[in-house]
Parts: C-alpha cells; structure tokens; sequence
C-alpha cells in the first residue's frame, strides 16, 4: 500500500473539473463562466454577477429581477437567531462569530438541509447569499455595542449591508453612491477564485452529504487564515506598523531576511506570478473612494511607497512577488469607515457566491464522491507494545 502521489499544498493536483471560473496566473486573466473579472467590475452589480456564477449565463432583465427579488425575501434572519449574539464576548472577532453563527443557520432552516433535493438546494443558496450580509452586520455591530439594524428590502444589496452596518438609532446612514459603488466592485472582485483553499474547504465537506450552512462556515473558518482572507487585515495592520515612509527600508529588509518570518502582507501570490488582475482594478476604486471621501490617509503613502519598491526590488521582482488584491481593498475599506477586523468577514460575506455556486456544482457532478485525500506515511514502523513500567 501507499505508493500515491506526493503534492504537497496541492500545486499540480486537480480536485474537480468546473466550468464556474478560469485563471491564468502567467497571463493575469481571471473570468467568471468566461467573462473577464475587469469587465464585470465595470459593468454589473452583485445582483448580477451573482446570478452568471450560479446559472452560468448573464441574466436578462426579468431573470435578474426575479433573482433580486429571491435574495432579498431572505434577507432576514429569524428573531431568536438574534439571541444567539449574546453568548460572544464583546470583543470577540467578528470572524469568530461568523464561524458559529453561520453554522447555527442549519438549526434554523432544516427545510434547506435536504442536499438532494434541487428546490431545498435552490432555496439554500438564496437563504446565503441573502444571509450574509445580514450576519456580517450583527457581528460587527454586536462587538462595536451598538444594537442590530433590520435589513431593508428597498435599499440594493451593498447598499442595504452599508445600511445595517453604518445606520444608528438616532440617525440613518446617508448611502454615498461612489462607496456603495465600490464596495459592489470589492465583492464581485471577491466572488470566486476557482479552487482556492477555502473553497476546497466547502467542497471537501459537502462532498460527506453536510449541508450547505455548515458546508459554509467551514470555508469561512479557513478563510481567516492570514495566508488566505486574513491578508486584507494582515496587510492593513502592516501599513500601521510600519506608519511612516521612512520605516519602510526596514521592513524591506525583514521581509528579504530569510532568518525572519517576516514577510509583506498583501504581496504574492500561489497562482498569479504576473500580476492580479482584480488588484489593478482595486486600485483605481481605491483611488475614487478616497477622492470621494476627501481623506489624505499617511497609510495610502506608506502603501504606494511600498508598491513602488517592491516593483523594483530585484527580490520582488525575481520572485515575481506583486501587490494583491488585499494591499488595495484593506485601504479602502478603511475609508468606508469598516475596522480592520471586519475586512474578512466581507470577503466571506462575497465568496459565500462562489462557495455555494461551487458546493451545488459539486452535487450535480455525476463523478462527485468524497473527498478522500491519501498520505505518504513516514512514522514509525510495525513495533510492539511497551508497559509503562518499562518505558
Ligand atoms: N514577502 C516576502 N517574501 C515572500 C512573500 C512575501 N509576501 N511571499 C512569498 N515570499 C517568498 C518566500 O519566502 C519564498 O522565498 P524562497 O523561494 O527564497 O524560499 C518565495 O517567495 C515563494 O514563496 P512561497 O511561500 O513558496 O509561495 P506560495 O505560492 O506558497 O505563497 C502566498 C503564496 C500568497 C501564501 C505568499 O506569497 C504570502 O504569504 N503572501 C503574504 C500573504 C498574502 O498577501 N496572502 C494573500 C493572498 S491573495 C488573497 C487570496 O486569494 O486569498
């Protein structure tokens, strides 16, 4: 036994064929269902790629009406759901919350627990996708201690999350279009990513027959890695850190010092060792929100300093380390007003369309069967049992 195929973190090993989204890393292409991600970015909303990544095909007009409809009849979550907050800690991470609130959402909806059924499969990828933001407000205004604002059904989807998230009692939140804008294009820049880590994840555990919620709050538990989604808070706690222009040789250093853990959050990538495409359209958005707002943030400095000299640094460059799409949204969520703690909660909040297109392709593939990784042993060999005494 054991002569299997040794492939460590998975670089030359297919799980799955999948006809959702195509990259390629060399070139710095990323399409969705074979759309380029920069025109989607440009001319869609999340309504919208949301429905070409579940149905494979843009929507026309009454499909994308009856989709946005679908969506928002589930945008809230049941009143006793709210109770479930109580028992975090103020200061818990919103992550942590979304970890156990997501996974509770199947003690709520058993209705969409049914994995074989297509309708209950249907009506589990509306409940998420319209759940989400929902979810991701409560945590976030649950840790900032001030009470949860109801979705409104008449506001659009990033507009409404806006809403929950920024709206206080005495005072609704006035929805500045440029923001709303561009927090649209950060999650539709954030959808998919084919088989990243978190989306093997999701797959792996539906392929045991879980269903599609706890399916999910496993993905959002592997995505709060800094290797992965943590990277957009990592990068931004980074650019604090390092806070001024002049201390950036230093970090330079450290991040070249091979005896140092040290590396630079946001830059590098597994797949595009060219450039990323999403990230050149993130900086142009980040450019517009901070010219809207009217900021002049000493980090966008730190941040474009930085970028300037890993371009040119000969170890970047060799290394083909480029700034990623998590250098630029950390910045501009932060402008929005979001903490660093709540940049990957929306990234969950925007890869949950991705997870679940991919979960139900998962299902529907006739070749679909549990995933089942092998090992290469390198233990200890047959040895008998030793009594303690003689240890
Ligand atoms: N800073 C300094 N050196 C780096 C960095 C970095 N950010 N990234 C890679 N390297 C070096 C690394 O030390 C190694 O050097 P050597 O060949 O001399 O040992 C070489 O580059 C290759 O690195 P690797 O770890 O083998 O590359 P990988 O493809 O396994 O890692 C990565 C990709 C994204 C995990 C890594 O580049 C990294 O840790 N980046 C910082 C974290 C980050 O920004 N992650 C977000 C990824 S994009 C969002 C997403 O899709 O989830």
């Amino acid at each position: 036994t054991g002569k299997f195929t040794f492939d460590p973190g998975y670089t030359s090993t297919a799980s799955c064929e999948s006809q959702i989204t195509f990259i390629d890393g060399g070139e710095g292409t990323l399409l969705y269902r074979g759309y380029p991600i920069e025109q989607l970015a440009e001319n869609t909303d999340f309504i919208e790629t949301a429905y070409l990544l579940l149905e494979g095909e843009l929507p026309t007009s009454e499909q994308c009406a009856e989709f946005r409809n679908n969506i928002t009849y589930h945008t809230m979550v049941h009143e006793h759901f709210n109770k479930f907050f109580d028992g975090f800690r103020r200061d818990a991470h919103p992550m942590a919350i979304m970890c156990g609130a997501v996974g509770a959402l199947s003690a709520f909806y058993h209705d969409s627990t049914d994995i074989n059924d297509p309708q209950a499969r249907k009506v589990a990828v509306h409940r998420m996708i319209a759940k989400m933001p929902t979810i991701a407000a409560m945590a976030y205004k649950y840790t900032v201690g001030q009470p949860f604002v109801y979705p409104r059904n008449d506001l659009g989807y990033t507009e409404n999350f806006l809403n929950m998230c920024f709206s206080v009692p005495a005072e609704d939140y006035e929805i500045n279009k440029t923001l709303a804008d561009a927090l649209d294009k950060i999650f539709i820049l954030h959808m998919d990513h084919e088989q990243n880590a978190s989306t093997s994840t999701v797959r792996l555990a539906g392929s045991s027959g879980a269903n599609p919620f706890a399916c999910i709050a496993a993905g959002i538990a592997c995505l709060w890695g800094p290797a992965h989604g943590g990277a957009n808070e990592a990068a931004l706690n980074m650019l604090m850190e390092i806070g001024s222009v002049d201390k950036i040789p230093e970090y330079i250093g450290r991040a070249k010092d091979k005896s140092d853990p040290f590396r630079l959050m946001g830059f590098g990538h597994r797949v595009y060792k060219n450039y990323d495409p999403r990230a050149k359209v993130m900086q142009k958005a980040s450019h517009e929100v901070l010219d809207a707002v009217g900021i002049s943030d000493p980090l966008l400095d730190v941040a474009k300093e930085l970028e300037r000299i890993a371009l040119e640094d000969e170890y970047f460059v060799e290394k083909k380390l480029y700034p990623n799409i998590d250098f630029y949204s950390g910045i501009t969520l932060r402008a929005m007003g979001f903490p660093p703690s709540m940049f990957t909660p929306l990234f969950a909040l925007a890869r949950t369309v991705g997870w679940i297109a991919q979960w139900r392709e998962m299902l529907e593939d006739p070749n679909q069967k549990i995933g089942r990784p092998r090992q290469i042993y390198t233990g200890a060999a047959k040895r008998d049992f030793v009594p303690m005494n003689q240890r």
